[in-house]
Protein backbone atom coordinates (compact mmCIF):
# COMPACT_ATOMS: atom_id res chain seq x y z
CA UNK A 1 0.00 0.00 0.00
CA UNK A 2 1.21 3.98 -1.09
CA UNK A 3 2.59 5.71 2.13
CA UNK A 4 0.51 9.21 2.22
CA UNK A 5 1.74 12.95 3.57
CA UNK A 6 -0.72 15.33 3.82
CA UNK A 7 0.18 19.04 4.12
CA UNK A 8 -2.34 21.04 6.05
CA UNK A 9 -3.00 23.88 8.12
CA UNK A 10 -5.82 26.87 7.83
CA UNK A 11 -2.94 29.50 7.52
CA UNK A 12 -2.56 30.59 3.47
CA UNK A 13 0.49 31.23 2.13
CA UNK A 14 2.65 29.07 5.42
CA UNK A 15 4.26 26.09 2.31
CA UNK A 16 1.79 23.52 1.63
CA UNK A 17 2.34 23.95 -2.10
CA UNK A 18 6.35 24.77 -1.88
CA UNK A 19 6.73 21.80 0.86
CA UNK A 20 4.47 18.98 -1.02
CA UNK A 21 6.43 19.83 -4.11
CA UNK A 22 10.12 19.94 -2.47
CA UNK A 23 9.58 16.41 -0.60
CA UNK A 24 8.46 14.70 -3.90
CA UNK A 25 11.44 16.57 -5.59
CA UNK A 26 13.49 15.60 -2.90
CA UNK A 27 12.24 11.81 -2.93
CA UNK A 28 12.63 11.70 -6.95
CA UNK A 29 16.26 13.05 -5.99
CA UNK A 30 17.58 10.28 -3.69
CA UNK A 31 20.83 8.25 -4.84
CA UNK A 32 18.03 5.31 -5.70
CA UNK A 33 14.99 7.42 -6.45
CA UNK A 34 11.64 6.62 -4.53
CA UNK A 35 8.30 7.15 -6.72
CA UNK A 36 6.05 10.60 -5.36
CA UNK A 37 2.86 11.34 -6.57
CA UNK A 38 2.27 15.10 -5.48
CA UNK A 39 -1.85 15.68 -5.67
CA UNK A 40 -3.05 19.38 -6.39
CA UNK A 41 -6.53 20.33 -4.44
CA UNK A 42 -5.61 24.08 -4.33
CA UNK A 43 -8.42 25.97 -6.63
CA UNK A 44 -6.06 28.64 -7.50
CA UNK A 45 -2.85 26.70 -7.71
CA UNK A 46 -1.53 25.48 -11.03
CA UNK A 47 -0.93 21.58 -11.43
CA UNK A 48 2.83 21.67 -12.75
CA UNK A 49 3.83 20.03 -16.30
CA UNK A 50 5.34 17.09 -16.10
CA UNK A 51 8.49 17.42 -18.43
CA UNK A 52 11.30 16.38 -16.57
CA UNK A 53 10.02 16.57 -13.35
CA UNK A 54 11.44 13.68 -10.61
CA UNK A 55 8.34 13.28 -9.59
CA UNK A 56 4.94 12.96 -10.66
CA UNK A 57 2.05 15.41 -9.97
CA UNK A 58 -1.64 14.79 -10.57
CA UNK A 59 -4.85 17.34 -10.77
CA UNK A 60 -7.79 17.03 -8.24
CA UNK A 61 -8.48 21.02 -7.82
CA UNK A 62 -12.19 19.70 -8.38
CA UNK A 63 -12.18 17.98 -5.10
CA UNK A 64 -14.34 15.12 -6.24
CA UNK A 65 -11.59 12.50 -7.44
CA UNK A 66 -9.31 12.45 -4.13
CA UNK A 67 -10.98 9.32 -3.52
CA UNK A 68 -10.95 7.81 -6.74
CA UNK A 69 -6.90 9.07 -7.05
CA UNK A 70 -6.11 7.70 -3.41
CA UNK A 71 -7.82 4.37 -4.59
CA UNK A 72 -5.54 3.82 -7.50
CA UNK A 73 -2.71 4.91 -5.34
CA UNK A 74 -2.95 2.96 -3.29
CA UNK A 75 -2.58 0.14 -5.08
CA UNK A 76 1.15 1.22 -5.82
CA UNK A 77 3.03 -0.48 -2.87
CA UNK A 78 6.30 1.62 -3.69
CA UNK A 79 4.89 5.24 -3.99
CA UNK A 80 4.79 8.13 -1.59
CA UNK A 81 1.41 10.27 -2.29
CA UNK A 82 1.75 14.15 -1.10
CA UNK A 83 -1.42 15.75 -0.43
CA UNK A 84 -0.94 19.63 -0.63
CA UNK A 85 -3.83 20.37 1.72
CA UNK A 86 -5.74 23.85 1.01
CA UNK A 87 -6.00 26.44 3.76
CA UNK A 88 -9.73 26.98 2.12
CA UNK A 89 -11.04 23.99 2.88
CA UNK A 90 -10.49 22.28 6.02
CA UNK A 91 -13.12 20.16 5.95
CA UNK A 92 -12.06 17.53 3.03
CA UNK A 93 -8.56 17.84 4.59
CA UNK A 94 -8.98 17.02 7.45
CA UNK A 95 -11.02 13.61 6.30
CA UNK A 96 -7.65 13.02 3.86
CA UNK A 97 -5.65 13.73 7.10
CA UNK A 98 -7.78 10.42 8.51
CA UNK A 99 -5.99 8.31 5.76
CA UNK A 100 -2.68 9.74 5.96
CA UNK A 101 0.48 8.28 7.54
CA UNK A 102 2.39 11.48 7.69
CA UNK A 103 0.51 14.74 8.34
CA UNK A 104 2.33 18.35 8.53
CA UNK A 105 1.43 21.52 9.24
CA UNK A 106 3.95 24.05 7.87
CA UNK A 107 4.14 27.32 9.76
CA UNK A 108 6.22 30.39 9.54
CA UNK A 109 8.09 32.54 12.26
CA UNK A 110 4.70 34.63 13.25
CA UNK A 111 2.65 34.94 16.63
CA UNK A 112 -0.13 34.88 14.66
CA UNK A 113 1.03 31.36 12.13
CA UNK A 114 2.54 29.98 15.25
CA UNK A 115 -0.96 30.20 17.48
CA UNK A 116 -2.75 29.09 14.61
CA UNK A 117 -0.09 26.27 14.13
CA UNK A 118 -0.84 24.92 17.96
CA UNK A 119 -4.48 24.89 17.40
CA UNK A 120 -4.26 22.71 14.07
CA UNK A 121 -1.64 20.49 16.34
CA UNK A 122 -4.53 20.32 18.76
CA UNK A 123 -6.97 19.58 16.33
CA UNK A 124 -4.42 16.80 14.52
CA UNK A 125 -2.99 14.78 17.96
CA UNK A 126 -0.77 12.90 15.20
CA UNK A 127 0.32 15.90 13.29
CA UNK A 128 3.90 17.76 13.04
CA UNK A 129 4.71 21.09 12.87
CA UNK A 130 7.10 21.96 10.10
CA UNK A 131 9.26 25.41 10.69
CA UNK A 132 9.11 27.06 7.18
CA UNK A 133 10.76 29.90 5.95
CA UNK A 134 12.81 30.08 8.82
CA UNK A 135 14.92 32.97 10.11
CA UNK A 136 18.87 31.89 10.30
CA UNK A 137 20.00 35.45 10.28
CA UNK A 138 22.00 36.62 12.97
CA UNK A 139 19.79 39.40 14.66
CA UNK A 140 16.30 37.59 13.30
CA UNK A 141 16.86 34.06 14.58
CA UNK A 142 16.98 34.72 18.59
CA UNK A 143 13.48 36.27 18.31
CA UNK A 144 12.30 33.31 15.93
CA UNK A 145 14.36 30.44 18.44
CA UNK A 146 11.65 32.13 21.04
CA UNK A 147 8.50 31.52 18.96
CA UNK A 148 9.60 27.78 18.09
CA UNK A 149 9.81 27.45 21.75
CA UNK A 150 6.49 27.60 21.87
CA UNK A 151 5.75 24.37 19.38
CA UNK A 152 6.61 21.40 21.53
CA UNK A 153 10.32 19.71 20.74
CA UNK A 154 8.31 16.18 20.03
CA UNK A 155 5.37 17.82 17.78
CA UNK A 156 7.71 19.58 15.53
CA UNK A 157 9.96 18.56 12.42
CA UNK A 158 13.40 20.02 12.14
CA UNK A 159 13.52 23.87 10.57
CA UNK A 160 13.80 24.43 6.68
CA UNK A 161 15.22 27.55 6.03
CA UNK A 162 14.38 29.90 3.24
CA UNK A 163 15.59 28.14 0.37
CA UNK A 164 16.95 29.89 -2.90
CA UNK A 165 14.88 29.67 -5.48
CA UNK A 166 12.40 27.08 -4.28
CA UNK A 167 9.69 29.05 -4.85
CA UNK A 168 9.98 28.28 -8.70
CA UNK A 169 9.58 24.53 -8.14
CA UNK A 170 6.11 24.27 -9.63
CA UNK A 171 7.79 26.39 -12.70
CA UNK A 172 7.76 24.58 -15.90
CA UNK A 173 9.97 26.75 -18.23
CA UNK A 174 12.10 26.90 -14.57
CA UNK A 175 12.37 23.72 -13.30
CA UNK A 176 14.57 22.00 -15.65
CA UNK A 177 17.37 24.69 -14.26
CA UNK A 178 16.95 24.40 -11.27
CA UNK A 179 16.76 21.05 -10.55
CA UNK A 180 19.85 20.22 -9.02
CA UNK A 181 19.83 23.68 -7.25
CA UNK A 182 17.77 22.69 -4.63
CA UNK A 183 18.20 19.03 -4.64
CA UNK A 184 19.64 18.82 -1.06
CA UNK A 185 17.54 20.55 0.82
CA UNK A 186 14.54 18.73 -1.09
CA UNK A 187 16.31 15.00 -0.37
CA UNK A 188 16.63 16.10 3.49
CA UNK A 189 13.29 16.95 4.34
CA UNK A 190 12.19 13.96 2.22
CA UNK A 191 14.41 11.70 4.10
CA UNK A 192 12.80 13.28 7.72
CA UNK A 193 9.52 13.05 6.37
CA UNK A 194 10.08 9.02 5.45
CA UNK A 195 11.54 8.79 8.83
CA UNK A 196 8.54 10.01 10.84
CA UNK A 197 6.85 7.80 8.90
CA UNK A 198 9.32 4.88 10.44
CA UNK A 199 10.55 3.64 6.57
CA UNK A 200 13.46 4.70 5.08
CA UNK A 201 14.72 4.34 1.61
CA UNK A 202 15.41 0.40 1.81
CA UNK A 203 11.39 0.00 2.43
CA UNK A 204 11.09 1.27 -1.13
CA UNK A 205 13.57 -0.74 -2.94
CA UNK A 206 12.66 -3.93 -4.70
CA UNK A 207 13.53 -6.72 -2.73
N1 LIG B 1 11.16 27.01 2.29
C1 LIG B 1 10.88 27.91 1.36
N2 LIG B 1 11.87 28.53 0.68
C2 LIG B 1 11.63 29.48 -0.24
N3 LIG B 1 10.39 29.91 -0.57
C3 LIG B 1 9.34 29.32 0.06
C4 LIG B 1 9.53 28.30 1.03
N4 LIG B 1 8.30 27.92 1.48
C5 LIG B 1 7.42 28.67 0.81
N5 LIG B 1 8.01 29.52 -0.04
C6 LIG B 1 7.34 30.54 -0.88
O1 LIG B 1 6.35 31.20 -0.07
C7 LIG B 1 5.17 31.46 -0.79
C8 LIG B 1 3.97 30.77 -0.14
O2 LIG B 1 4.17 29.36 -0.18
P1 LIG B 1 3.06 28.33 -0.69
O3 LIG B 1 2.36 28.82 -1.90
O4 LIG B 1 3.73 27.00 -0.77
O5 LIG B 1 2.06 28.36 0.54
P2 LIG B 1 0.65 27.60 0.68
O6 LIG B 1 0.54 27.19 2.11
O7 LIG B 1 0.55 26.51 -0.33
O8 LIG B 1 -0.37 28.76 0.34
P3 LIG B 1 -1.97 28.59 0.12
O9 LIG B 1 -2.57 28.48 1.48
O10 LIG B 1 -2.34 29.86 -0.57
O11 LIG B 1 -2.16 27.36 -0.72
C9 LIG B 1 5.44 30.98 -2.22
O12 LIG B 1 5.93 32.05 -2.98
C10 LIG B 1 6.52 29.93 -2.01
O13 LIG B 1 7.25 29.67 -3.14
MG1 LIG C 1 -0.96 26.15 -1.77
Amino acid sequence: MAKTIILIGRKGGSGKTTLAHAIGHGLGSLHTPISALVVTTEADSEVPKQGSRRYLSVDDRSGASLQAVLEKAFDHEKLVVIIDGAARRPGADAAAADLADLILIPFTASRQDVGLALMDLERFPQAYAVPNRWPTHPGTKERAARLLNAIPHDRRMPLVPAIPKLADICDHELYPQLVSEFAAPCRTLAVEALTRMNLSVQDFMDS
